[in-house]
């Protein structure tokens, strides 16, 4: 990059705000596209719902250059790539990797390939990647077929994996544990969160770990994932042959970073949970209606987790058992306007009137 780049302090990335905790010395380019420093949101009508004075917020990762939380794990992983002179990156992705992906890649001026399963990615995640320049290779697979296709590819010196199987990205995703601390002034008193892949559960939990470590809090979070009901392979400890659910971005039948998930959940004394689509899409609907954040189906989940854990004898973890005046964090993922085509189903057709104020008031039936 330019030598007289202008400093703009608004546009801190992540590897500017943390770098004393990140893989990065002073030769390392920074790629940033001013990712991070996410809204930490007080919702009051969930702090209801959950009751006894306790907090719920809502970090909202939507709030992303390319729409979705991978972004911040991707400043990392790209200025490191570009750091070991790496010409071109690779990833699998249910989308929002690849879109990541493809625009850091863009940033840093070098080539970008995406494997994706054919006809299982969200419309706007696709035209991302493209708009961004990414080579698209669409394979008759599902998303752990084509992870599988990326390490053999990976192996080689052409393209440098960009996955969540990078610590790299585990490195840059974990510092949205530490603006949850930075804000609130510790850590919360627990952690909820969609699980696909199980990257960003993995990276939360080092991230509030190292904080603690460092002395920036006093206690750790119990961290709750949730996966959707067809696609839940941490919660029946099996590998999923054909996950199926509309929260495309979360379809994954065997992690990636299973294992390390596991070991967060059970070292935090957490829990995993399902959650249903009916569920995910009901919590997508309130989180839009209510709050007035649109979020994609994989995002909701940790929402629709919250109402299971206050409301269902069944869940897995029961927010009763919480201390009163606890306060939670739900993260959100990614978002709404990249799956369209989900919530477009339940649109009405919007039939025309005469372009005159009568006409319109009769349509609201003022
Ligand atoms: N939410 C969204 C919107 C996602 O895109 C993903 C994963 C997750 C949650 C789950 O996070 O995998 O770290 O447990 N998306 C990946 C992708 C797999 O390729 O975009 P995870």
């Amino acid at each position: 990059m330019s030598t007289n780049e202008p400093n703009l302090a608004q546009s801190r990335g992540v590897i500017t705000r943390y770098r004393a905790f990140l893989p990065v010395s002073e030769s390392t380019p920074v790629i940033s596209l001013g990712e991070g420093n996410t809204p930490l949101l007080f919702s009051a009508r969930l702090s209801e719902k959950v009751g006894r004075d306790c907090q719920v917020f809502i970090k909202n990762r939507c709030v992303n250059p390319t729409g979705s939380f991978k972004d911040r794990g991707m400043t990392v992983a790209v200025s490191k790539a570009l750091e070991h002179k790496t010409r071109a990156l690779i990833c699998a992705s249910t989308g929002n990797t690849s879109a990541s992906a493809a625009a850091y890649a863009a940033r840093a001026g070098i080539s970008c390939v995406v494997v994706l399963p054919a006809g299982k990615i969200a419309r706007g995640k696709l035209l991302q990647a493209f708009a961004y320049g990414g080579k698209i290779v669409a394979i008759n697979g599902n998303f752990d077929d084509a992870l599988r296709i990326v390490r053999v590819l990976g192996e080689s010196n052409d393209f440098a994996i960009v996955n969540s199987i990078n610590p790299d990205r585990i490195a840059g995703q974990k510092t949205a544990a530490f603006e949850i601390v930075d804000l609130l002034g510790d850590a919360p008193d627990l952690q909820l969160l969609p699980l696909g892949n199980a990257g960003n559960l993995t990276a939360y939990w080092a991230g509030y770990r190292e904080y603690h470590a460092s002395g920036k809090s006093t206690k750790l979070p119990p961290m709750i994932g949730f996966q959707a009901a067809g696609s839940a392979p941490i919660f029946h400890n099996h590998v999923v042959e054909n996950p199926e659910t509309i929260a495309s971005a979360i379809r994954i039948g065997n992690p990636a970073s299973w294992k390390q998930a596991r070991a967060a959940i059970d070292e935090s004394h957490g829990a995993v949970d399902i959650v249903t689509d009916q569920e995910i899409l009901a919590a997508q609907r309130w989180l839009a209606q209510n709050e007035g954040i649109f979020v994609e189906p994989a995002s909701a989940a940790s929402i629709a987790g919250l109402f299971k854990s206050c409301e269902a004898k069944e869940a897995a973890y029961s927010l009763a058992k919480i201390p009163p005046g606890s306060r939670i964090v739900c993260t959100v993922t990614g978002h709404g306007l990249k799956d369209p085509d989900v919530i477009a189903k339940d649109m009405v057709d919007l039939a025309p009137v005469a372009a005159n104020p009568d006409a319109v008031r009769r349509a609201l039936a003022l």
